[in-house]
């Protein structure tokens, strides 16, 4: 290991501070672009929204999209966002007591270190609280009081008001159940707009996976659409499927597919392979982890079945 490496240093340099403004690479059509109007509606009358879907159909990135949106509208930069798991405390979202501080100070304003829905409160700024239906009803309570009375209460300090703009947008699957809880009625009465997002339509997929290609990988449109087909077909199979391939699957397929061809280019050599033995070999290394068989239904068999029906290999 080279011990000249200073990671003090590069964890400075690297450091995103709320305000930066990535780059989003985002497709606006289709199913996209009504929920981003959506999330619009739902800022404009104050009401809170939840993007709810599978897993993989762009609900994360569409609420940074938006946030990032309001961001700019309002001059107001500050997107926070938390994925809630079992292990999210109440102080993972508020903040706590810094020890060494409070041992000096006591517990007071400057020996608490606001957490990041505060630090959005204060602020104004958006907060997603993504896979909220992993977080328990312990820690999906802390966000009952932000959300109803724009306030929230903390111990020795009192209660801190949030500033007008606070906006709180959240994110689930609610079809899955392996690692989730149930999301406490309390709060999903506070939860006004339900916005579903599911598989997109051919022509929107197709897209999204052509722009998260990088520039110089190239993959043809009948290459693209033999990608498309492999997907579609875990999606319609609902009777051995459970969970079928996502946006992801498709844009690792096309990624793996674009370097060969990219590496073929380099060495000015064709493969001899046609592209559907190819790409059989791509579909195995991509599905065997993205599609989630029925019980008693094993992944291999079902990979065998599609890459023969569809690639004919
Ligand atoms: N409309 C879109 N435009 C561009 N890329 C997209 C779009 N929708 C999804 N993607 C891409 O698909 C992938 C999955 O999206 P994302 O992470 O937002 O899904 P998710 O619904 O939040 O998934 P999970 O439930 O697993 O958290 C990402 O690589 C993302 O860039
Ligand atoms: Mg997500």
């Amino acid at each position: 290991m080279n011990s000249k490496l200073n990671f003090k240093k590069l964890l400075e340099d690297n450091l995103l501070q709320a305000h930066d403004s990535e780059d989003i690479k985002i497709v606006l059509s289709g199913q996209y672009e009504k929920a981003f109007e959506l999330l619009k509606d739902a800022e404009a009358t104050g009401l809170f929204p939840a993007l709810v879907g599978p897993p993989g159909v762009g609900k994360t990135i569409l609420c940074r999209y938006f946030a990032q949106h309001r961001a700019k509208e309002q001059k107001n930069t500050n997107f926070y966002w938390l994925t809630m798991d079992e292990s999210i405390k109440p102080s993972h979202l508020l903040g706590s007591f810094d020890p060494a501080l409070t041992l000096q100070k006591g517990f007071c304003i400057e020996s608490f270190n606001s957490g990041p829905l505060l630090k959005s409160m204060l602020t104004g700024g958006t907060f997603l609280a993504n896979e909220i239906n992993r977080a328990t009803e312990y820690s999906q309570n802390t966000l009952l009081e932000p959300l109803e009375e724009r306030s929230i209460g903390i111990p020795h300090l009192g209660r801190i008001k949030a500033k007008n703009d606070f906006f709180f947008i959240c994110a689930m699957n609610l079809e899955e159940l392996a690692g989730t809880h149930r999301l406490s009625e309390a709060l999903k009465d506070r939860i006004k707009i339900w916005i579903r997002l599911t598989y997109p339509d051919k022509a929107t997929e197709l897209e999204i996976i052509r722009i998260n290609l990088p520039e110089h990988f190239t993959v043809s449109e009948a290459e693209l659409d033999l990608i498309y087909q492999i997907i579609e077909a875990t999606r319609k199979n609902k009777t051995e499927i459970e969970i079928p391939a996502s946006i992801r699957a498709g844009i690792a397929m096309a990624k793996l597919l674009g370097r060969k061809r990219a590496l073929e280019n380099e060495k000015a050599v064709k493969e001899n392979a046609s592209i559907n033995v190819l790409l059989s070999d791509i579909v195995k290394n991509v599905l065997i982890g993205s599609i989630k068989p029925r019980p008693g239904i094993i992944s291999d068999d079902i990979i065998e079945m599609l890459i023969k029906k569809i690639l004919g290999t």
